[in-house]
């Protein structure tokens, strides 16, 4: 059985105080039931946050000895060396940062990541024993022309290109038109998307690819978490906007 992720990706938000209160307050939050209820997320759901570079040390100080994950938004795939500005697997290794968001649809059409340097980056994690979450999604006119299922399947196969087996790697499907939008995919559509990851998956990895958790992300809620959810192959979802208060990121966390 797939174990659900909910995963917070904080983007460029928070100070490194304001970052650490919250994890904090996460902390608290999903610590206090320590009774049924804790039990139960934590036998069905890992949580991971992403907090902005600067801000990891902090994090990851307020969540030690706790079950919450940290994640890192982005990383170089050299492990060091003269690239101004960027931040390597061993570095965020020494936090104890576990996963790193890899080709966010942010850095695609933002900051113009390739596939290509995408699949270096998803290939370097690995190498440093980092659980990467390669991130794939069509853009609004890709979606109006009919062209998600090709759009996505490209990114999924380029971005794990070279890849032997699928251990360590988590996908997560953001639509580009749904991200920060309030206009999130239905269920329905999103395990449309999904399922046919997931058989790609397994014509690649054979059934290694029933392992690999699929997340959706865009726009998810408390209100939208449950329904997207209790699709077969949705297996936990990639937060944004609703990450950055407790109540709202521990309330997803909790199933709506
Ligand atoms: P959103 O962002 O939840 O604010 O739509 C999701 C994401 O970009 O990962």
């Amino acid at each position: 059985m797939r174990l659900m992720l909910i995963a917070g990706n904080w983007k460029m938000n928070l100070t490194a105080g304001e970052a650490e209160a919250l994890a904090a307050a996460l902390r608290a939050g999903l610590d206090r039931d320590a009774d049924d209820l804790q039990d139960e997320v934590a036998r069905t759901r890992e949580v991971m946050v992403a907090p902005p570079f600067v801000a990891i040390p902090a994090v990851a100080q307020a969540l030690a000895g706790s079950s919450i994950a940290l994640g890192a938004q982005n990383m170089h795939f050299e492990e060091k060396g003269a690239f101004t500005g960027e931040i390597s697997a061993p570095m965020l290794k020494v936090f104890g940062v576990r996963y790193v968001i890899i080709g966010h649809s942010e850095r695609r059409h933002v900051f113009g990541e390739s596939d290509e340097l995408i699949n270096k980056k998803v290939r370097a994690a690995l190498r440093h024993g980092l659980h990467p979450i390669l991130c794939v999604g069509e853009t609004q006119a890709e979606h109006d022309s009919g062209r998600t299922l090709t759009v996505v399947l490209s990114q999924l196969q380029n971005g794990l290109d070279g890849v032997a087996g699928p251990g360590l790697v988590t996908l997560a499907y953001e639509p580009v038109w749904a991200i920060g939008t309030g206009r999130n995919a239905t269920p329905e559509q999103a395990q449309t998307v999904h399922g046919s990851i997931r058989e790609a998956l397994k014509d690649r990895y054979g059934p290694a690819g029933d392992e690999v958790r699929i997340l959706y992300g865009g726009s998810v809620t408390a209100e939208n978490v449950d329904s997207l959810l209790s699709k077969p192959d949705i297996d936990g979802a990639l937060v944004g906007g609703a990450s950055l208060k407790a109540d709202s990121f521990i309330r997803i966390v909790r199933g709506g």
